[in-house]
């Protein structure tokens, strides 16, 4: 899939270098201040079922440190049950089967399970393009934003991404950012 979306620069920050590295650090421009009023979308989302973090969660900050098995095993397991409650919490038709290949694509394929995954739709950093991801997908943008990113980061022991630093775990662990 090659459809472009828009995203404020706000949510685009730490942008993740190919391979399923932790997200980079590097701090960039502040987005403009039009774009941030903008972003509280009149979207009122499901309620989220209560998803305890799983016993086998890494701790903050383990992730990075632990084998391709021991993730393996979590992603197989608790991870994955997490995640389709989540999905599911949103559109429980389209999500019931969900399966690595939504989030990781090709990597499924070729066995790297690298991301960000090409297939997902690729994202639009800048004001424009997020005020366009608002006024036509608001509902996709608040999910996102407010489910994937914040939950996902939790189930993976990492910040979920922060306004004022600019760093932790963002769309661009997902999707490709649109160059
Ligand atoms: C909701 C999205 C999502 C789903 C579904 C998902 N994963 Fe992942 N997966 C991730 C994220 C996010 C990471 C962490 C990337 C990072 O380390 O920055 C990851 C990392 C991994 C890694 C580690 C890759 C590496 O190089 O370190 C493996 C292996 C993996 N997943 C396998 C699977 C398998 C097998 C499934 C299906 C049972 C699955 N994943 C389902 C999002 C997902
Ligand atoms: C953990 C991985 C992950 C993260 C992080 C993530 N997404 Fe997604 N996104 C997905 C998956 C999986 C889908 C569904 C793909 C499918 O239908 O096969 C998706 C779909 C979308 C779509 C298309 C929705 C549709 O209905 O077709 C948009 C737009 C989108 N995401 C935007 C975002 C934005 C904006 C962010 C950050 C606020 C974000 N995503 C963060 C995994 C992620």
């Amino acid at each position: 899939m090659t459809r472009t979306v828009g995203l404020v620069s706000a949510l685009a920050l730490a942008s993740v270098p190919a391979g399923c590295a932790s997200p980079a650090s590097a701090p960039v421009a502040t987005p403009p201040a039009a774009a941030l009023a903008a972003s509280p979308p009149r979207v009122v989302l499901p309620p989220l079922p209560d998803i305890p973090l799983p016993a086998d969660a890494p701790k903050p900050g383990e992730w990075t440190t632990w084998s391709r098995d021991q993730k393996m095993t979590y992603m197989k397991g608790s991870f994955m049950t997490a995640e389709r409650a989540i999905f599911a919490s949103w559109e429980p038709v389209r999500f019931k089967e969900i399966t690595c290949h939504h989030c990781h694509g090709p990597g499924v394929i070729d066995g790297t399970f690298r991301l960000p995954n090409p297939d997902l739709p690729r994202l639009a950093p800048g004001a424009d393009g997020f005020r366009e991801l608002l006024a036509h997908e608001p509902e996709v943008l608040a999910f996102m934003q407010k489910r994937v990113v914040p939950e996902t980061a939790r189930l993976l022991g990492m910040a979920p991404f922060d306004m004022e630093t600019h760093t932790g775990f963002s769309c661009y662990q997902c999707h490709v950012r649109q160059g």
